[in-house]
């Protein structure tokens, strides 16, 4: 006779974010940990996403958005700059194959043009296949930088005032959030960083101005909806002032 795992249950009556954001951190110390290559981190990295992903989107959550790749990250051995390109190639091939089934929007923040032809192929398609899908949009931040977005958001006002369309001090911060990666995507309101280091690392600088932060140990690999649920609650618990005396 066999026994199915029970399932956790969800409290479902318990208010979610509109917008979490996670940085994916720890595959590396979690492959050392078990002395296999980072790469192998990676690996496993990249199906605790897939999990999480889909349980974000079970739970109603609009948006989810991951730093997958930074702008610095490629100061990494070739090897393992290497290694990770190939699995988000394979994952989006994955992603774009099962994309019915899976039902999630994809989007991605960051300068794609200094990735391979291949994976911003694939980052195309997946993009305008999935436009359909109403449920959760997922935010892939790949050769991604706070910084860089700003800078880029700050070159493109300054080219628009140049072209005479505006004036300097006619800028707003809503006229520079439209020029961001983000545009149109509210600001998140947890900010997720497992791996156990506490800073932001070039994530989201301009939208997580309100955020509220969740820092674990737990490593990337081994973050599970339970986690999620765990950082949801912490959430739900605090108080929200915005600059305010409530
Ligand atoms: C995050 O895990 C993945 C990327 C930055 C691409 P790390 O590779 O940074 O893992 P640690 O922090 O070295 O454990
Ligand atoms: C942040 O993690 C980037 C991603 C998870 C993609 P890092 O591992 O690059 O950050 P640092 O180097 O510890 O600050
Ligand atoms: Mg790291």
């Amino acid at each position: 006779m066999f026994f199915r795992k029970k399932q956790k249950k969800v409290d479902l009556s318990r208010p979610v974010p509109t917008h979490i954001a996670i940085v994916m951190d720890g595959n590396g110390r979690w492959a050392k940990m078990r002395g296999l290559p980072r790469q192998a981190g990676h690996k496993v990295g990249a199906e605790a996403f897939r999990t999480i992903a889909n349980y974000a989107k079970s739970i109603g959550l609009k948006y989810l958005t991951v730093y997958a790749f930074s702008t610095e990250n490629w100061k990494r051995s070739e090897e393992e700059v290497d290694a990770i390109m190939e699995l988000l190639e394979r994952y989006l091939r994955e992603a774009i194959a099962d994309m019915d089934k899976n039902r999630v929007r994809f989007c991605f923040f960051g300068d794609l043009t200094r990735l391979s032809p291949e994976l911003q192929e694939e980052a195309r398609i997946a993009v305008e296949r999935s436009k359909k899908y109403a449920g959760v949009q997922v935010n892939f931040c790949l050769n991604y930088g706070g910084r860089d977005e700003i800078v880029r958001a700050a070159q493109s006002f300054a080219c628009d005032c140049i072209e005479g369309k505006c004036r300097p001090e006619e800028l707003t911060e809503a006229m520079l959030s439209e020029r961001m990666f983000s545009a149109g995507v509210p600001d998140p309101e947890l900010v997720i960083r497992p791996g156990g280091e506490l800073r932001t690392s070039n994530f989201l600088l301009w939208q997580s101005a309100y955020a509220e932060y969740y820092f674990t140990d737990v490593l990337w690999p081994d973050f599970t909806p339970e986690e999620l649920e765990k950082a949801i609650a912490s959430f739900n618990g605090r108080n929200r002032r915005f600059g305010g005396a409530k």
